[in-house]
């Protein structure tokens, strides 16, 4: 289960919305297939894999992250390759949450076939999270934060500067995540200072380029920013309140900026739901991630931890937080940790 895990993440800004799935089949103790979902609508991992063991599969274990749909999509129900490949042990790490898709372990075991479900679920979960969050039907998309912050919790040196606090490694890794992601979005302050592109530049080329969001109240944002010059190439939305200076905002809407009226933070979410955008991670600042953190719209943070400090002047990597007492502080489970160069990633999730 954990190698279909690891082939599961090849199809990473290739499939969504659709979940990224990976499948080994095991033939005579042996490992004699493997398949992974690798572009939206096109062959699911388990014919990938059965078609890689061939013969081998006959009599043998198909594993796989979810469980296989019993349902004509865009692919014929994976439930009968498995039945014809003569496959007799199926082992899942999730069921389908997807109303359509589901009913596959019941159809395979109709068939005679053993299924178990449930083998790594934390983990395949968490690869699937934004996929999971979409069918729970929160009324917002699945909103992952991520910052790199010094050893002093600063994202920001007193000046504003914010390049470069993490190392070349972490930021790659960046790109690669933003490749996963619906949209990338960023508070006003940040779309101001550091004028990023936020843009797809790494070894993941997505099927889709996320769109850009800006959340601005005042809808300052200058004609000659990035975002806003690059507005008809890569898709970008400002999230901004009704009584935003009308003559400004007319203005953005010419260069190709998308206006989303919003009162409220989980306002502007539901909107950005309601043009399609499920998966959303925000890139700072630190005023933004605080008030997602601090009404609990954030699912998931990606903290890259840099060893270096700013000082006291730097600019504060989460602000305006509620003060918890520590007997009662929400924490956080640790979804993965690892080192980026000189950086420390750690993907925390709110359970
Ligand atoms: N190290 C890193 O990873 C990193 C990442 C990004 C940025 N940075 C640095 O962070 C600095 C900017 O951070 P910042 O904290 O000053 O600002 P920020 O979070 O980028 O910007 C705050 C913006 O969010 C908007 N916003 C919309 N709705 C909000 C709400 N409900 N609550 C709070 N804000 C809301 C605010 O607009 P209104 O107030 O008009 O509503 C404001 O424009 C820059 O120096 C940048 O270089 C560092």
């Amino acid at each position: 289960m954990a190698r279909a895990l690891d082939l599961g993440w090849r199809g990473w800004g290739r499939v969504h919305p659709n979940p990224l799935v990976g499948a080994t089949v095991l033939g005579g103790g042996a490992l004699v297939g493997e398949g992974w979902h690798a572009e939206y609508g096109d062959r699911h991992a388990e014919p990938i894999a059965l078609r890689d063991a061939g013969a081998r599969a006959r009599g043998g274990t198909l594993v796989v992250t979810l469980e296989p749909c019993g349902h004509r999509g865009k692919q014929p129900p994976c439930t009968d390759a498995i039945v014809q490949a003569g496959i007799r042990r199926v082992v899942a790490a999730l069921a389908d949450p997807n109303p359509l898709a589901a009913g596959g372990a019941e159809r395979l075991r109709a068939a005679g076939i053993e299924v178990e479900i449930g083998l790594l679920g934390q983990p395949a979960a968490d690869q699937n999270a934004a996929f999971l969050h979409r069918h729970r039907n929160s009324g917002r998309p699945f909103v992952a934060v991520k910052l790199a912050t010094t050893l002093d919790g600063r994202i920001a040196d007193a000046a504003g500067r914010s390049r470069w606090i993490s190392g070349e490694a972490a930021q790659e890794y960046v790109h690669w995540l933003r490749a996963g992601f619906d949209a990338v979005g960023v508070g006003g302050r940040t779309a101001r200072t550091d004028d990023p592109q936020l843009t797809v530049r790494g070894v993941v080329e997505p099927r889709v380029e996320p769109r850009r969001v800006v959340f601005d109240a005042a809808a300052d944002l200058d004609p000659g920013l990035t975002l806003v010059r690059t507005a008809r190439r890569v898709p970008t939305i400002l999230v901004t309140s009704p009584s935003a200076p009308a003559a400004r905002v007319e203005h953005l809407a010419e260069c190709g900026v998308t206006i989303l009226p919003a009162t409220t933070l989980s306002d502007g979410l539901r909107s950005l739901q309601g043009i399609g955008i499920e998966s959303l991670l925000v890139e700072g600042g630190g005023r933004l991630i605080g008030a997602l953190l601090g009404q609990d719209l954030a699912d998931r943070y990606y903290w890259v931890q840099s060893p270096l400090w700013l000082g006291e002047r730097g600019v504060a990597a989460i602000v305006g937080l509620p003060s918890e007492p520590i007997d009662r502080a929400p924490r956080w489970r640790v979804v993965e940790r690892r080192a980026l160069g000189e950086d420390t990633l750690l993907v925390l999730d709110r359970d």
